[in-house]
């Protein structure tokens, strides 16, 4: 089975290593999103390239395009994306909520049309394990929903023990493989003794992993790192916590700091593809005008090549004329970013120095606020 070693602890802090099918991955981790067999606007090399060594593999799309069974025919989802480290497949749950039309949600699964053409599909838990496994994912999700924000009580509780009651199904239907696992998410929304309830049912059916799902969906940083502290020491801790569709650089930061060790987001790929730029002295914005006659580097201290080799002012010049290399370079300079920050943290946790770590970090994105 998939396992991840803790190899020293800060405070709630964690450093280890994931051994899966595909290699080890040291963690904490951040995994860019290859929703549809690319992680947009990078080659697999390049991914790599930036310090990647795990990326995420969307189930919704694939099975909408170029569907799963064609996925395996064509020798599964590494060959077919030249990717050849570890993969975690989402589940399909969430994505459908976020992109598809004409949803119906009942206890055998959902139904709904395609965003792409209208056709109609279905997903169920044992369906959605299935793709999971043409896909060839080493880290198989369980198929849940994300509780919209905001829910009453009442409602956060129906969704989170409908997701439990498809998690015990995705167990029973996951096929066990070498190097290959599947992860619980704990729903629960904003509601401590839901989060409990969710952990205490994930833990009586057994995973290799486990996901904290719901979060980042409105409910501000502040909640989300509450919900976090209510959660995370109810989890084993011999097994991998994975932090969902999280976040901005102060997000992983601070969910690092409560026991978080993977993560996924599509903001350092999508914001490089609109011009924002994460550095270590915050966030900007290449298209703005301030930047037409910048030759410094967009970040003295990346060796990316949109920073090594190239000035502020190029970067500008190639989103105003749309050239296709803007979001190339900045995309690359994004996720190498975002590596970075899971190295540095990772370093100081195996050197016990987390908090002065964090603290420069911060003071970073503080100091020159652009
Ligand atoms: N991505 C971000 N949040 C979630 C979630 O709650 N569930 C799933 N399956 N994927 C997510
Ligand atoms: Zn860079």
């Amino acid at each position: 089975m998939l396992t991840h070693a803790v190899q020293a602890t800060d405070g709630a802090a964690r450093a280890g290593v994931l051994r899966t099918a595909h290699g080890e991955v040291e963690t904490p981790v951040f995994m860019p999103v290859g929703t549809a067999g690319t992680v947009k606007a990078m080659t697999a090399d390049a991914v790599r390239a930036t310090g990647a060594r795990m990326v995420l593999g969307n189930t919704y799309h694939l099975m909408l395009r170029p569907t799963a069974e064609r996925v395996a025919r064509l020798g599964g989802l590494h060959r077919m994306m030249d990717w050849h480290g570890p993969i975690l497949t989402d589940s399909g749950g969430f994505q459908v909520m976020s992109l598809a039309k004409l949803r119906k949600m009942d206890e055998q699964g959902v139904v709904f049309r395609s965003h792409i053409d209208g056709s109609k599909h279905a997903l169920s838990p044992e369906r959605s394990i299935a793709i999971q496994h043409l896909l060839g994912a080493d880290v198989t999700m369980c198929l849940d929903e994300c509780t919209p924000f905001p829910a009453t009580e009442a409602e956060a509780a129906n969704s989170m023990r409908l997701s439990m009651r498809w998690a015990a199904r995705c167990r029973e239907a996951f096929v066990p493989r070498d190097g290959h696992g599947l992860f619980g998410i704990v729903q629960g929304g904003v509601y401590p003794d839901l989060r409990a309830e969710s952990v205490a049912a994930l833990r009586a059916i057994g995973f290799e992993g486990y996901a904290v799902g719901g979060l980042a969906v409105g409910e501000g940083q502040e909640t989300m790192f509450r919900v976090l502290e209510a959660t995370v020491p109810l989890l084993p801790a011999d097994r991998p916590r994975y932090l969902m569709g999280v976040g901005t650089p102060a997000d992983l930061v601070g969910a690092v700091r409560r026991g978080i060790d993977m993560f996924d987001c599509v903001m350092p790929t999508r914001s490089g593809r609109t011009a924002k730029a994460f550095t270590r002295h915050g966030a900007l914005n290449l298209r703005n005008a301030r930047h037409a006659d910048d030759g410094a580097p967009l970040d003295p201290d990346c060796a990316c090549p949109a920073c090594a080799r190239h000035s502020r002012a190029y970067l500008h010049h190639l989103f105003k004329a749309e050239e296709m290399l803007g979001p190339m370079l900045l995309t690359w300079h994004n996720i190498r970013y975002y590596q970075d920050l899971m190295r540095e943290l990772r370093e100081a946790i195996l050197a016990g120095r987390f908090e002065a770590a964090a603290a420069a970090i911060e003071s970073g994105w503080n100091a020159a606020k652009e």
